[in-house]
Parts: structure tokens; sequence; C-alpha cells
């Protein structure tokens, strides 16, 4: 495994692949887990080298305690990556990145970024695909692979690749599960025990909601669930939308022909933890 800190070394080492060679990119902020080791694997099953790129980018975040708060666990995440035969690692700093501009494109996600985590994280969707545009002028890679978990995120790159014509494609991966059901994710490292053992209550929650969203009554799905975590001491919840899964707009009612997923976003004191579930 190679690991790189500099674009123009990465670039020599990606430029003797050889043409008929294909390249998958799997970006990370790092504070790898098994999710992000099953995002791998399904790169390296569908690709012949593998990069994982690992950088805290700062234009994402909303919330300057969030950035500061971020687990680093670079050294952890480089054997973890080394002991899967990840081929290689790009771990640049802000300098290299931004090249001093830290600073987001305002992109037009044609209203994906305007619900869910756009509306409470404002700017956030600019600042990922900021990064993610650059990660791939930088790698240019053949395939992309991102998490389902941050199902918004997915749709938002899959948008920024059309409008810009990137030839990338965007593959999506499926949510990776604690055997309790809590979504992997970074942030778990920050729950208490009370919280941590509080958490799978998310999960749970989306899935009783998928029961009753069968019946049709979507007023009746969103009080369900507003009531399960008003009883909950250590769950606070920010959101919970029922939205079509192509456009993310919210479902005012059920059409026979259209898919729709539950999105839950949920603080546990400051730790925000969100989730997603296809319901038909
Ligand atoms: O999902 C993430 O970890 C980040 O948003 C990403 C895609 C690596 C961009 O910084």
């Amino acid at each position: 495994m190679e690991v790189f800190e500099s674009i123009k070394s990465l670039q020599q080492s990606l430029s003797a692949i050889g043409q008929n060679l294909t390249i998958g990119l799997v970006p990370t902020m790092g504070a790898l887990h098994e999710g992000h080791l099953s995002i791998v694997r399904k790169a390296q099953g569908e690709t012949d080298r593998v990069i994982v790129s690992i950088f805290v980018n700062p234009t994402q975040f909303d919330k300057k305690e969030d950035l500061v708060n971020y687990p680093n666990t670079l050294d952890a995440d480089l054997e973890v990556l080394k002991s899967i035969g990840c081929d290689y690692v790009f771990t640049p700093n802000i300098q290299e990145v931004y090249q001093g501009k830290t600073r987001s494109e305002s992109f037009d996600f044609k209203g994906l970024d305007q619900v869910m985590e756009g509306k409470f994280r404002t700017g956030h969707f600019d600042g990922v695909a900021t990064i993610v545009k650059k990660l791939f002028n930088i790698t240019k890679p053949d395939k992309a692979y991102f998490g389902e978990k941050d199902f918004q995120q997915l749709l938002i790159i899959k948008k920024m690749v059309a409008l810009e014509f990137i030839p990338i494609d965007i593959v999506s991966v499926g949510i990776y599960r604690e055997d309790d059901g809590l979504a992997m994710s970074s942030r778990n490292t920050r729950l208490s025990q009370e919280q941590r053992l509080a958490a799978p209550e998310i999960y749970q929650t989306l899935l009783k909601s998928k029961k009753l969203f069968q019946n049709g009554d979507l007023a009746k799905v969103k009080s369900f669930v507003k009531n399960e975590f008003i009883q909950n001491t250590e769950l606070n919840l920010e959101y919970y939308e029922i939205a079509d899964s192509e456009t993310l707009k919210s479902a005012k009612e059920i059409l026979a022909d259209r898919k729709y997923r539950a999105f839950i976003a949920v603080f546990a004191d400051k730790v925000r933890l969100i989730d997603n579930i296809a319901l038909n």
C-alpha cells in the first residue's frame, strides 16, 4: 500500500497504472470503521486499483465544534487499510487541497440541498461537492463509492457529476449496521455508555415507521415517530421526513409509481446521528 500526502506524488504513481486497469475511489474523512471497510471491499471487487482518500474537509462543517472534535485515527486507519489490501491512500493537508482558498464552490443542486441535512446544516453540501469534485479531478477514477447512510449526499454527488459532465460512475453501498441495528458512524465513538445503549432506538423506530407506512397515513407515521422520541431521555429528534427517493421532496401523498424513503436525524446531547430506510 502506498500513502501520499501530495497531489503530485499521487498522480505520478497513478500515471504508472496501465490504461486498461480501472480505478475506484473511496472518499472518507478517516476514523474508519467496518462501514467504510465494506465500501472499500466493494470497490476492490469492482475495480483493479483502489484509492482511499482521508481528508477532514473543513468547508462542509457548519459547526466549528464538530470539525474540532472530529476523531483523528490516522495511524489505525492506515493499518486497517493495509490489512485489507488497499492500494493507495491519499492523505493531503488543507493547503494541498485548497491552495490557500478554503472556500466552497456554489452549486445548483436543483433543490436536493434545500431539505433535511441541507436545511439543518447550512452550506454543508456545497462543501461536500467542492471537496468531492476536487478529489475526482485529482484522482480521475472510473468509479467512486459512497455509503447510503448519507443518502442525500449520495444524490447530491450524482447530481454534481451530471451537472458538471464528470465521467465517473457513482456507486452506492448499503448501510452497514452494528449487531443492534445502529448505523455505523465515526460519531458513534463520541457517545456515552447511556447514549450508546439508547441509540439503536433510531433504527428500531425507522423499522416501525416502515411498517406503519404500509397503512398509507403519513401524518400518523410522523406523529408516531415524534412520540417515540418525546419518551426518550437520551435522544432528541431533529427531524423525521418521508421523502421521494429521487427528488427528496417531502411526500404529501403516496403515489403507487414512486419510491419513498424515511430519513431521520437525532441528537444524543451534542452528537448528531442520521439514518434512513427504504419504505417501499
Ligand atoms: O461522507 C463523508 O465522509 C464525506 O462527506 C466525504 C464524502 C468524504 C467528503 O468529505
